[in-house]
């Protein structure tokens, strides 16, 4: 217990103190484990001999089959779904752990949930109570996401389990096996930055916003797009493909086992958690590429975190903003209502491909502040858990968030008005997109381009496959 308050304190002075909204999103997520749940997460069973896994018979891994990747298993009488688990021995974390992705209907973490560890020497499992930390962002729907924590016991502090299991009882039979993936900080990344995007939904099929997102990002300096795949259209579907073959993008199916957000609503069934488990995935990709890059950029499809002034690449602007373990930006709205701009309305290339950085320059004047909508560059290694607008929690060792001054770089946010009344706000003419309009227009046309031959050459073989 103690520790748990200790580790909390040292959270929130780390968090900087500064922004009420953003200490009350770390409370939540300490809170919302009461004091037993996190007592009872420091007693450790194992299967050797102590506690009342003892009598359990021993369950034996070869009876239990691993869970095929990108799927959700199901944890007792859907109490729960998991989704996938990483082995998380950073310094700054304290106990090593193993997190298991999961959506829960335990709102208060009143009930039991129990971890199996499968190592690859121990034919039996070894068996420790879970504590949940919430992310916080689950808006009262029946599911809200969460990390089941797997505190290793002393003895096996030092060897990442091969698989773990969560149940709802000691002595409850799994009926699968995650795999644990271990999680270091990069020594050598692969990429400077990855970006991972919030669930592809409503059968997402507009491959001019898709291809223009990703060749604005990645003339800011991304090198890997990581798609959740919750229904996507056949068009995209083949952009994502022919992006896939070049290893520029990996798509994780996110095939979601409870009712979700419809288009038009369904009053009859509503959505049983929020936003497609946006944050679930958020928290996914954070884990899954940590080891792999540098930077993970969190944004949507929409939304652009553009460098301002002399900068042009993310890595330069982020050169001069002060050391930290996230770089948090604020919101500016380009209400895609308002008409287009006469700079680039009558070229020909604009308008085929919607280049809609281009044509839409009219933005609020005022910015949202930090903390709401805002969106974040992170160093994956000083976070834990990631919400949508900020970090929720950071590693006790972490420099915790740096406001991002709006004339280094601020998100640009191209979508529909919220309220009809939105278009009435004060806005001003911001046409800092034209000045990578060239570079803009001649990418997105050679993506079209590649994206159309990469089909062509898979048509050629198929039909001389027939
Ligand atoms: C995305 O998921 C849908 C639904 O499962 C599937 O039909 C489609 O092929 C997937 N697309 C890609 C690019 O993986």
């Amino acid at each position: 217990m103690r520790l748990q308050s200790v580790r909390l304190s040292r959270v929130l002075l780390l968090c900087g103190a500064v922004n009420v909204f953003g200490i009350f999103a770390v409370l939540r997520l300490y809170l919302a484990r009461p004091p037993d749940s996190a007592q009872s997460a420091d007693r450790k069973y194992d299967s050797a001999g102590h506690g009342e896994s003892a009598r359990c018979p021993p369950l034996r891994q070869s009876a239990v089959s691993t869970a095929s990747v990108g799927e959700w298993q199901t944890v007792g009488d859907r109490e729960a779904f998991v989704y996938s688990a990483y082995y998380d021995d950073r310094p700054g974390i304290g106990d090593s752990r193993v997190r298991v992705l999961a959506m829960t209907t335990d709102n208060f973490a009143e009930k039991l949930f129990v971890c199996h560890l499968w190592y690859r020497d121990k034919k039996s499992s070894v068996v420790v109570d879970a504590a949940s930390s919430y992310f916080g962002e689950g808006h009262e729907k029946k599911y809200d996401s969460t990390f089941y924590e797997c505190l290793l016991p002393t003895a096996d502090q030092l060897t990442a389990p091969r698989g773990v299991s969560i149940v709802t009882a000691r002595c409850e039979r799994a009926t699968y096996v995650l795999d644990v993936h271990p999680v270091r900080a990069p020594v050598e990344p692969t990429h400077d930055f990855t970006l991972c995007v919030t669930p592809l939904n409503f059968r997402f099929d507009n491959h001019n916003q898709l291809t223009e997102m990703v060749e604005v990002n990645r003339m800011f300096g991304a090198t890997k797009f990581v798609f959740y795949n919750y229904s996507s259209g056949h068009r995209v579907g083949e952009y994502l493909r022919a992006m896939k073959h070049e290893q520029l993008v990996d798509v994780i199916p996110w095939p979601l086992p409870v009712f979700v957000d419809t288009w038009p609503p369904n009053d009859m069934q509503p959505p049983e958690v929020h936003y497609f488990a946006q944050v679930a995935a958020l928290n996914d990709c954070l884990y899954r590429y940590m080891s792999a890059s540098r930077y993970i950029v969190f944004t949507d499809l929409d939304e652009f975190i553009v460098p301002q002034g002399v900068h042009s690449t993310w890595i330069s602007m982020l050169s001069e903003a002060a050391p930290g373990g996230a770089y948090m930006f604020r919101n500016a709205f380009f209400w895609r209502d308002w008409p287009d701009d006469v700079t680039f309305a009558n070229t020909e290339a604009v308008r085929r491909h919607e280049l809609v950085t281009l044509l839409k320059t009219k933005r609020q004047e005022e910015l949202n502040s930090f903390y709401e909508r805002s969106k974040c560059i992170v160093a994956p290694p000083s976070v834990v858990a990631m919400g949508v607008h900020n970090v929720v929690a950071f590693a006790s060792d972490a420099s915790g968030h740096v406001e991002v001054e709006p004339s280094l770089g601020m998100v640009h946010h191209y979508r529909s008005v919220l309220t009809p009344s939105d278009v009435d706000v004060a806005n001003t003419r911001d046409r800092r997109m034209h000045s990578f309009a060239s570079g803009i227009i001649r990418k997105v046309a050679r993506r079209h381009r590649h994206v159309d031959g990469y089909l062509k050459k898979l048509r050629l073989r198929s039909t001389k496959e027939m």
